[in-house]
């Protein structure tokens, strides 16, 4: 029988446990023999739970018991957890986590304590929740060179801009709807700005590469500004709007950013909606597949920290492969990414802008918004277009967004 302890009995970690309990007899056929979970490590007590008298309060108890090989790291943040998932490798006990925090920060120090300790360190559920991505890029796409990654990573945020688009509802309403039902934080920052999003394609762009992607140097913008309007110029245009993450390269160096999209119906990435998220990779011999499913939420989550257990249990005693070094992959400026954007302008100004943004230029008129009128531009360079558009200011009347071809 082999052993796992939970740490942080929250949302995911709750979900660990009952995942490892109930899918008992198809683990143990997976694994070869019995796996279950000796400790669950919180704070707190939880009386009339069904797994109360696992529930303890000290670390150094899990350190102590050679018998608990396993443990999951589901409490979030870089603290206590950075501190305990390295004293745990650093004991031989491998870790799995869905902690996107730490692996963005931490990733390539705990792969390599990992490995000097014949153990593995796992984080599936930190990128896309229940869907495998991380897996199908370390044991799948191995034959590839992935040129590109392009995904839908957050679900709070894709469930505020789907609704926004059905129900042409502002971002704020939206948000606060989400907040009653618990789809969104009450400190919604992390999503809404875009920052858990940047973290995930901060953890792939590093497994494209085999380097470190820093995400501190990825350009990332959040979805505050969207707006029931954009959305209607979004119908218009037979587009959609998603806050994308994306990765490429760009001959020896990556391209990685976070942002709002315009995207067209013809993209795979127009149906995505809801809690769901998605992940389009390239790779130079397979071409574009796509990963989908639940990217948030309990059972999902807990379900992809489950399986980097039952993998750890299939393979004790040694390293998982992860290809992720330490040195930091060079990341090129979006200044010279050409492509098309959209902006809003005030009535009345159509002469100006035609003569600053001159050919490719496409207006775009709703007949319920006389008041203003929209603008595709032709392909231009980032650069360009921010020149342009700083000389516009005085005639805004929305936010512009970027165009994903
Ligand atoms: N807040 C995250 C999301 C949770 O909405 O996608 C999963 O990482």
């Amino acid at each position: 029988m082999i052993q796992a302890a939970v740490l942080g009995y929250g949302t995911v970690g709750s979900g660990v446990v009952e995942v490892i309990e109930e899918n008992r007899s198809v683990i143990k056929r997976n694994v070869g023999e019995e796996l279950h979970v000796k400790y669950i490590l919180d704070l707190r007590d939880f009386p009339g739970d069904p797994y109360e008298k696992k529930v303890i309060h000290d670390f150094t108890q899990i350190m102590e018991d050679d018998e608990v090989k396993i443990v999951c790291e589901t409490m979030g943040g870089v603290g206590a957890a950075y501190a305990f998932t390295k004293q745990a490798l650093a004991a031989g006990k491998s870790v799995c986590t869905s902690n996107k925090e730490l692996v963005a920060a931490h990733g390539p120090e705990l792969l390599a304590l990992a490995a000097a300790h014949k153990c593995s360190y796992l984080f599936e559920a930190s990128v896309g929740g229940g869907i495998p991505i991380i897996r199908t890029l370390n044991n799948a796409l191995t034959a590839d060179r992935i040129e590109a990654i392009t995904g839908i990573l957050n679900g709070t945020t894709n469930y505020i801009l789907s609704k926004m688009e059905k129900e042409g509802a502002s971002f704020e309403a939206v948000l606060k709807e989400a907040q009653e039902k618990g789809y969104a934080e009450r400190n919604p920052e992390a999503d809404v700005e875009g920052y858990d999003t940047c973290r995930k394609i901060a953890i792939l762009s590093s497994l494209m590469t085999g380097k470190s992607v820093n995400y501190e140097k990825i350009y990332t913008e959040g979805i505050t500004k969207i707006t029931a309007r954009d959305f209607a110029y979004a119908r218009a245009l037979g587009m959609s709007i998603k806050l994308l993450a994306l990765s490429r390269r760009v001959g020896e160096e990556t391209l990685a950013m976070t942002a709002p999209f315009l995207i067209s119906s013809d993209s795979p990435l127009y149906t995505v909606n809801g809690v769901f998220n998605a992940v389009l990779v390239k790779g130079n011999m397979l071409g574009e597949s796509m990963y989908y499913g639940r990217g948030a939420g309990k059972l999902p989550t807990a379900s992809a920290v489950a399986a980097d257990v039952v993998d750890c249990a299939r393979h004790m005693g040694e390293t998982l492969t992860c290809f992720w070094d330490a040195g930091e992959a060079a990341l090129v400026s979006m200044d010279n990414v050409a492509r098309r954007f959209f902006f809003r302008v005030k009535a009345g100004c159509k002469e100006r802008i035609e003569k600053l943004f001159g050919e490719g230029l496409q207006e775009i008129q709703l007949p319920e918004a006389s008041e203003e009128t929209g603008y595709v531009t032709g392909v231009m360079k980032e650069k360009e277009f921010a020149a342009l558009y700083e000389q516009i200011a005085d005639v805004l009347a929305g936010s512009r967004i970027r165009i994903e071809a």
